[in-house]
């Protein structure tokens, strides 16, 4: 066989392989809420995971482990992270687990044995096509803060029941949720507007 036919053969099987292989992903479509496949997934995951530079992979957190250091990555990550990954960690919020792919339970191995530099690199530039946001500044003026949500995540399998109501009041509110507040805040004073009152009167 002549050897332009040979590799035509083999760029043909080629092809074949690549279109079985990206069927097999797609075929139940593109939606959040289907599983996907085995292959799918693992596809996926070793993308992302050779996506990281092996010299950002090993970079060692420079931020020393401290209980302050913990404290301002725990006071961050309430307010930037929780809706998400919730305050401890577990990702099962509305948003969380409804994204494809779900907020990963962050307090498993599955991410507890990943480098820092790997924690580090995925806040800072978050992780494309999926609902993990980037959070570094482009000039990297942060960088402390990240390292800090670093310490943090290390710190989420042993989170205590009083840090986790620490950071309940630390999450996000909407503005109708900072009004009821006010309204009950004032309510408990005993200076409540004057259409309060009047309702409260019958
Ligand atoms: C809008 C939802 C959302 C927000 C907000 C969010 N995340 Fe994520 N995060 C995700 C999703 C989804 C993934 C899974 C991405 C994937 O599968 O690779 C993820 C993955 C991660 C991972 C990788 C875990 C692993 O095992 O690879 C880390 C670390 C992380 N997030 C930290 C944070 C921190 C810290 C913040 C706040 C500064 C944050 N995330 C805010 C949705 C979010």
């Amino acid at each position: 066989m002549k050897r332009w036919k040979k590799i035509a053969i083999v760029l043909l099987v080629l092809c074949i392989v690549a279109a079985l292989a990206g069927w097999l992903c797609i075929r139940n479509g593109f939606s959040a809420r289907a599983e996907p496949s085995a292959l799918e997934v693992f596809v996926a995951t070793r993308a992302r995971a050779l996506a990281i530079p092996s010299a950002d992979r090993d970079r060692a957190n420079p931020v020393a482990n401290s209980a302050e250091a913990v404290n301002e990555g725990m006071e961050h990550f309430a307010d930037h992270c929780a809706i998400c990954h919730g305050n401890n960690g577990k990702g099962d919020t509305a948003f969380g687990k409804n994204l494809y792919p779900k907020a990963p339970d962050l307090r498993l191995t599955t991410t507890q044995d990943k480098n820092d530099g790997e924690l580090y690199y995925t806040i800072y530039n978050g992780v494309r096509l999926t609902g993990m946001p980037a959070f570094g500044a482009p000039d990297q003026s942060d960088a402390k803060l990240t390292w800090r949500l670093v310490r943090f995540i290390r710190h989420l399998p042993e989170l205590t029941a009083a840090e986790q109501k620490h950071m309940e009041a630390l999450n996000p509110r909407s503005p109708s949720e900072v009004r009821e507040e006010q309204e009950e805040d004032d309510f408990l004073r005993g200076d409540a507007p004057q259409n309060g009152e009047k309702e409260n009167q019958h």
